[in-house]
């Protein structure tokens, strides 16, 4: 396991989901940067309120857990992989607060810690939902490395939070300080945004941390084309629901059936939840936020539909796909189908072929390829 040496500590800490032959870290240099920082800066008054935004495995919430923050997050894995690492370090979980990005905690804060997100969208939401909880004492410091930090994060900065500078570089991390002006008029946030699926009325809510926000996705919309039809009283599960798109789409298909919504991200899940419920208002439908299906029961489920993610934070790769399969093929009935789509060049047919033992190519164009195995 590897050693987190920071001013505040050393700690061993782990990625979540855990996996047997991790390569990568649960820290990058941004979160080095910050807590060297506030240990140089002395940032830390005697009983502070700390706010904590983004951290991606409870690095800096274990680092600071003395001080007892409050960490807001969207992240389903962030907030398992936080929990885990400070019982790993034998810290009383009670320390820290976890919320999620929905359910921001009351009060003004001393400090607030931000790890800059991958999307400016979220980083604009969470900039206006962070202003009523600044007042001029509030020390605000962010950080990401230095390839995610753009002229128009700083301009996001400066324009809803107040004057702002960055720091020097090290280890290809930057610092952001932005000072709260109370006086600015910044008006609401953009988000939860709104677009009529086209050739529908179904009117689908995006909040600002859900995958393609603005549009329908070119790959979700050669699913939506292929989806099953009249599969009769089953349960239907859309897992990595993103908006609900394909569950409300496989719901119109399926007058019978019920559906389920599986996202990690809480935006997601509201997104879903909001979405079906102003389409379907009559009817029964269930929204979790779980890591793929690790709450559903086994051999419970009749179909499975994903459009698995290709990325975890800012990490490239098909572990979650994997594990979206594993657990699909657990939680689906004997006889149950998992449709998946993906691009072609991502290989999932061997995944799936080797899992279940059969994979049928249900439709393909230039670059993508819906799948379809039976247990
Ligand atoms: C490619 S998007 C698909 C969204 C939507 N189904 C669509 O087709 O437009 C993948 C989704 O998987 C979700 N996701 C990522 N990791 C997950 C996990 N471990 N468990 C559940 N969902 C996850 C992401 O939050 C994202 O919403």
């Amino acid at each position: 396991m590897d050693i987190f040496n920071v001013p505040q500590g050393n700690f061993q800490l782990q990625r979540f989901p855990r996996r047997a032959k991790e390569a990568l870290r649960a820290w990058d240099a941004a979160d080095e940067y910050l807590l060297q920082t506030i240990a140089e800066q002395q940032l830390i008054q005697p009983q502070p309120r700390i706010l904590l935004i983004n951290d991606s495995f409870g690095a800096l919430a274990t680092a600071l857990a003395e001080q007892r923050p409050t960490v807001v997050s969207d992240s389903y894995l962030a907030h398992q992989g936080t929990f885990a690492n400070l019982q790993e370090n034998g810290i009383d979980t009670n320390r820290v607060t976890l919320c999620d990005s929905l359910s921001w905690p009351d009060g003004e804060f001393d400090l607030v810690i931000i790890k800059i997100p991958k999307s400016l969208a979220m980083l604009e939401d969470q900039l206006h939902r962070l202003r009523p909880r600044l007042n001029q004492q509030t020390k605000i410091i962010a950080s990401a490395m230095c390839k995610q930090i753009h002229s128009s994060t700083l301009k996001l900065f400066e324009r809803i939070i107040g004057p702002t500078h960055t720091s020097l570089a090290k280890k290809k991390a930057r610092l952001v300080f932005s000072q709260f002006d109370q006086q600015l008029k910044v008006g609401e946030s953009p988000y939860p945004k709104h677009y009529v699926l086209e050739g529908t009325e179904f009117t689908l809510t995006n909040h600002a941390n859900v995958f393609s926000r603005e549009s329908l996705d070119i790959g979700t919309r050669f699913f939506l084309a292929h989806l099953p039809k009249n599969i009769g009283k089953g349960t239907i599960i859309d897992l990595g629901c993103g908006n609900g798109v394909v569950g409300l789409i496989a719901a119109q298909h399926n007058p019978e059936a019920t559906l389920q919504f599986v996202d990690e991200s809480y935006m997601a899940v509201r997104s879903a939840q909001e979405g079906f419920l102003t389409a379907f208002p009559q009817r029964e439908a269930q929204f979790a936020v779980m890591d793929c299906l690790r709450k559903i029961e086994k051999a419970s489920v009749d179909t499975v539909l994903n459009n698995p993610p290709f990325h975890q934070n800012n990490v490239v790769g098909d572990h979650i796909a994997r594990q979206m399969f594993k657990q699909s093929h657990r939680a689906l009935k004997q006889g149950g189908e998992l449709w998946v789509i993906g691009n072609r060049h991502l290989s999932y047919h061997v995944k799936l072929k080797k899992l279940f033992g059969n994979c049928e190519v249900i439709a393909t164009n230039k670059k993508f390829v819906i799948l379809k195995s039976v247990k």
